[in-house]
């Protein structure tokens, strides 16, 4: 199942959410990263994280403001106070806690290859075939995921070539600059859909979130600034109830086709 069934909610259930707040809670996105965050042509916010972003100012009495940003920059800029949570299928890592408070988990996560429909790694069924496979080749992945870490870790003699926006990476696979892409498996599926299932496909082997904690890290977690102990309350507080009541779930079955 998509959430983790090992929450425990019921002591945070005391602290509630109906304390004041303050009257609009400033939210980073990436908003390029179907189907969790994404800018429709009216310049709305939408997907997965829009969507838990908005049940829990809801919940917190608050308005949403969703600010839009690369995805490598969203942790200097809730450093800098520029939002006050960072939703932007982020998942919570050893690495970024350092610098980071993460609420408590809103999704699991696992990740993926897309890759050219006649490479022999297509149907590779373990993690070293396809690690030792890619051994001298160029995988693109999005800048400052835990995408990068976990090759740069696991496969050291992949290149392992970052991107801004996956429209620029796109662009690269499709020019043969690539030898493919790594990223979260729903997002893969999206990204599959744009490059075309002529031309690429996904790898038979799902690498599983748990495969390697350290660098995929532990789900998928809002990130809250650490001077803010209180908002960290209110907002796992406020995700507990979301659980409970079917609200995240409606949200995935309506973004991730489950
Ligand atoms: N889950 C991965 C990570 O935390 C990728 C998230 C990318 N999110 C985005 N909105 N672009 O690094």
């Amino acid at each position: 199942s998509f959430l983790s069934k090992t929450l425990i909610c019921a002591s945070l259930a005391l602290l509630g959410s109906q304390a004041a707040m303050a009257d609009t809670l400033k939210i980073g996105t990436e908003g390029g990263y179907p189907p969790w965050s994404m800018v429709d042509a009216a310049g709305k916010v939408t997907g997965f994280d829009a969507d838990i972003g908005a049940a829990l100012c809801k919940e917190l009495n608050s308005d949403c403001k969703f600010i839009v940003q690369a995805f490598d920059s969203l942790i200097p800029s809730l450093d800098a106070k520029r939002f006050d949570l960072i939703i932007s299928g982020m998942s919570y890592t050893p690495e970024r806690a350092k610098r980071v408070n993460f609420s408590i988990p809103y999704a699991v996560e696992d990740a993926i290859f897309v890759l050219p429909k006649n490479s022999e790694l297509i149907g590779a069924d373990n993690e070293q075939t396809i690690f030792d496979g890619l051994a001298g080749k160029t995988i693109g992945v999005q800048g400052g995921t835990t995408h990068g870490a976990f090759l740069a870790k696991k496969a050291p003699k992949t290149t392992v070539k970052n991107y801004e926006t996956l429209d620029q990476m796109q662009i690269d696979l499709d020019a043969g600059r690539l030898n493919g892409t790594f990223a979260d498996l729903t997002s893969q599926s999206k990204f599959l859909h744009k490059v075309g299932e002529q031309n690429f496909a996904l790898s038979k082997l799902v690498i599983k979130g748990s495969s390697d904690p350290e660098t995929l890290g532990y789900g998928i977690a809002v990130g809250i600034h650490k001077d803010n102990a209180e908002l960290k309350a209110k907002v796992d507080a406020a995700l507990c109830k979301l659980i409970d009541d079917g609200t995240v779930k409606t949200a995935s079955e309506k973004w991730f086709d489950i």
